[in-house]
């Protein structure tokens, strides 16, 4: 066995199986470990700064190297031992072995270097704002469903990683308990009502995914079975009825029919087969109604932080500012900070979520409200007027080129970027500051805890207001 040293004074260069001491450094936006060879990177899964490790290379490219711990030689100060007993066969919270607190601080460090790396901003990131909670806060689960070959069996779970293989998940401490009560009784009771699991690889089967939402104001839920069909049938039937029938604190079960060759869970075609089709959750004092498919933040409560964030920004900033809610699903955004603008635009292309918003501003009495369904840089070409702020929310893959010009032309003066992908929020950062923006301050919330999934607020002016 040879330190790195010593590794490299025999060697010229690395091979895979080779087998080094390593100590790591820090984490990757993806939640790898990363030690440094004479400079050399090697990424490592499950790694912490300042584990001292015996990794075995994996993988060996130009520029860098993967790694996997065959021992931990000296724990980093931060590893705990995971609270989930399925945490190494799971994998959908990778770093559930790093305590808390040390996982907010990584999330801050992740930040800041993926910022500076990649916009070459050099920006002091805010300490990450915690999520309220840490367990039961997952509000959103897309399980997907099969079957064991031999005794039809349900499987119900999150697949391995980097595999198609389920993991029969029967319980999930970062999930409301109520979820794996359902999703066992669905596992028990399909094979009586003669609903099938998936098989994806024939494409043959009933039950693709379910999906649960789950109130953190009502304990409500709303279940979604995912079916491999395109219309309702009385086995079907039976078997949405009897789940309705078996919990007290559901409020409806839904269909969406899926029968394409396709990794995306929901189509557009859900049907409500019993109660009624939505849950309701509450930000600051405004009440939302979700459905089936519609976009809302998994963890309504770390969300609402950065919704009362938002919303005192503008407050503080702006007497009766007119604001556009782009990216807006179910106009969240608009809809909690309406009371503080004189006009709010929210433009969303889900037809659901539009529909959602349109109801939820009647029901809490918001007439400064307009909702267009629309692809976001389409309303902004045609878009004349401009805004004092404008919220950006857009998807993990951020905003496109034409989105940001035409956002930076409608802009009055401030853009409120909130981001889920801190390497696109560097890309586009970058892309504003050229354009003549100043990044006044990026703050990250823990919405995804311990997952190495960050969210940030980045505020940003314009250099030169148009008014
Ligand atoms: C990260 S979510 C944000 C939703 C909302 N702001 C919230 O916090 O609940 C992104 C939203 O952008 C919508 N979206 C994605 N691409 C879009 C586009 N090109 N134009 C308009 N909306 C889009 C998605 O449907 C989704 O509702």
């Amino acid at each position: 066995m040879l330190n790195y040293k010593e590794y490299l004074r025999y060697n010229n260069f690395m091979k895979i199986n080779d087998e080094i001491i390593v100590e790591v450094e820090k984490v990757t936006n993806l939640g790898a470990g990363i030690a440094k060879i004479d400079g050399f990177v090697v990424f490592i899964e499950n790694a912490c700064p300042q584990d001292l490790v015996k990794i075995k290379i994996t993988k060996v490219n130009k520029n860098f190297a993967n790694g996997k711990i065959t021992e931990i030689i000296t724990p980093s100060p931060h590893r705990i031992k995971p609270f989930c007993p399925l945490y190494n066969a799971c994998g959908a919270c990778q770093i559930q072995f790093i305590n808390y607190d040390y996982q907010l601080k990584l999330k801050q460090q992740i930040t800041e270097e993926t910022i500076r790396t990649i916009s070459g901003l050099n920006i002091k990131i805010n300490d990450t704002i915690k999520s309220p909670e840490t367990r039961n806060y997952r509000r959103k689960i897309q399980y997907p469903i099969s079957q064991t070959k031999n005794s039809g069996r349900i499987l119900a779970g999150y697949f391995k990683p980097k595999t198609h293989e389920i993991v029969n998940i029967k319980y999930c401490p970062i999930q409301p308990k109520i979820c794996d009560d359902i999703i066992e009784f669905i596992r028990q009771k399909a094979f009586e009502y003669g609903i099938q699991g998936f098989n994806e690889k024939k494409h043959t089967g009933d039950l693709r995914h379910v999906v649960i939402r789950s109130s953190a104001l009502t304990a409500k839920n709303l279940v979604v079975l995912v079916i491999n069909a395109t219309k309702s049938f009385e086995r079907l039937n039976d078997f949405a009825k009897a789940i309705y029938d078996e919990f007290e604190d559901i409020t409806g079960v839904c269909v969406n029919y899926n029968s394409k060759k396709t990794n995306v869970i929901l189509s557009s075609k859900t049907e409500c087969l019993y109660g009624c089709e939505y849950i309701e959750e509450k930000l600051i004092d405004k009440t939302f109604k979700i459905g089936a498919n519609t976009f809302f933040q998994i963890n309504p409560k770390s969300a609402e932080n950065i919704f009362k964030y938002v919303k005192k920004y503008i407050k503080d900033n702006f007497i009766e500012p007119t604001v556009l809610d782009a990216y807006a699903g179910i106009t969240s955004f608009g809809i909690c900070v309406s009371d503080v603008c004189k006009k709010v635009v929210s433009v969303e292309e889900n037809k659901e979520s539009c529909e959602m918003a349109r109801e939820t501003a009647k029901a809490n009495n918001i007439s400064n409200i307009e909702i267009y369904n629309m692809d976001a840089s389409k309303f902004f070409a045609k878009e004349k007027r401009k805004f004092d702020v404008i919220i950006l929310d857009p998807p993990r893959k951020g905003c496109s080129q034409e989105s940001l010009d035409e956002a930076f032309r409608l802009s009055k003066d401030t853009i409120v970027y909130v981001s889920c992908n801190p390497a696109t929020l560097a890309r586009d950062l970058k892309i504003l500051s050229e354009k003549g923006c100043e990044v006044l301050s990026i703050q990250p919330f823990d919405m995804f805890c311990h997952t190495y999934h960050i969210e940030n607020v980045a505020i940003i002016k314009k250099k030169e207001p148009t008014f």
